[in-house]
């Protein structure tokens, strides 16, 4: 039941429909007026790192086919949440989905500007574990690369925007609702990174997960509004122009005392430093 719920919690918009359907924890979803709920609607040159993943086969055309979000780290560097490349949520192993392609530079889904960037190379962290949530990311390397401003830093450990109250964005064309009502037009939200100890109280490890502040980072607003929500996932938490975080779960969206849990992006470039210094190649394939 809990391993469950807590892989339910995780599903992006491939489960959107039973998600909306069937209220796992018994809250009714915030009302917000939208990303991320409690958002707003931007252009994707105010956060041109910011991409969608897309399999029209797969999920369909009417939002060309957008799944969750990911982050340009190089010009053919993609990095999204682990989750998001699971058979759970694509139906099949990534290397199955052919048409699995990256859109960058595009405001709206339905518009054509911008690029759709095939994926060459799909990577899963090896030391993602999909029943406690750590190490939620994953690296996708592009067949072509994208224009050299849409890539962001990734901020290393220690770098002062991890502390907690820095002011940072989170992007995405996830639910701006909390129910199902998935975006065409990118949103962003303001939120503040949070004290471990605050997700920690929030999910000590009952059915709605385990915060692990090693891998994980805690961020939203303590009295609820602003967040990431289903089909945010992988896309990214920017502050001060550096990437310190990737949309990985929570417990509803918005919620007071439920903020969004974010895979923590120093952890992330620890593992890939680690897996380039080691004697395999890094990080591993899926
Ligand atoms: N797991 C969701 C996804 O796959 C992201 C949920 C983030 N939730 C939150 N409250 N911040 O799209």
């Amino acid at each position: 039941m809990r391993r469950t719920v807590a892989r339910a919690l995780i599903r992006p918009l491939v489960l959107a429909a039973t998600l909306t359907a069937i209220p796992l924890t018994g809250a009714a979803p915030v009302a917000a007026d939208s990303v991320v709920v409690g958002g707003f609607p931007i252009d994707v040159s105010q956060a041109p790192w910011t991409v969608a993943l897309s399999s029209r086969d797969r999920f369909g055309g009417t939002r060309a086919g957008q799944f969750c979000g990911g982050v340009a780290i190089t010009r053919t560097t993609v990095l999204t949440a682990a989750h998001c490349l699971t058979d759970d949520v694509l139906g099949a192993p990534p290397n199955r989905v052919h048409d699995l392609k990256v859109i960058a530079g595009r405001t709206n889904l339905l518009a054509d500007e911008g690029q759709e960037i095939d994926v060459q190379e799909v990577r899963v962290n090896p030391h993602y574990d999909p029943d406690a949530n750590t190490g939620d990311f994953g690296v996708l390397t592009l067949a072509e690369p994208l224009p050299r401003s849409s890539v962001v830093t990734m901020a290393p450990e220690g770098d002062p925007v991890y502390t907690p109250g820095t002011k940072a964005l989170v992007t995405g064309w996830g639910d701006t609702s909390g129910g199902g009502a998935y975006a065409r037009h990118l949103h962003a939200a303001r939120v503040h990174v949070l004290a471990d100890s605050r997700c920690a109280r929030a999910y000590p490890g009952g059915p709605e997960g385990t915060y692990r502040p090693g891998s994980m980072l805690c961020a939203g607003e303590v009295e609820g509004g602003p967040d990431a929500c289903q089909g945010d996932s992988g896309g990214p938490l920017v502050a001060s122009g550096r990437l310190i975080g990737l949309v990985s779960w929570g417990s509803g969206c918005g919620r007071p005392g439920n903020p969004g849990v974010y895979t923590r992006v120093s952890d992330v470039l620890h593992t890939l430093e680690t897996a380039a210094a080691g004697p395999q190649k890094a990080p591993g394939s899926a």
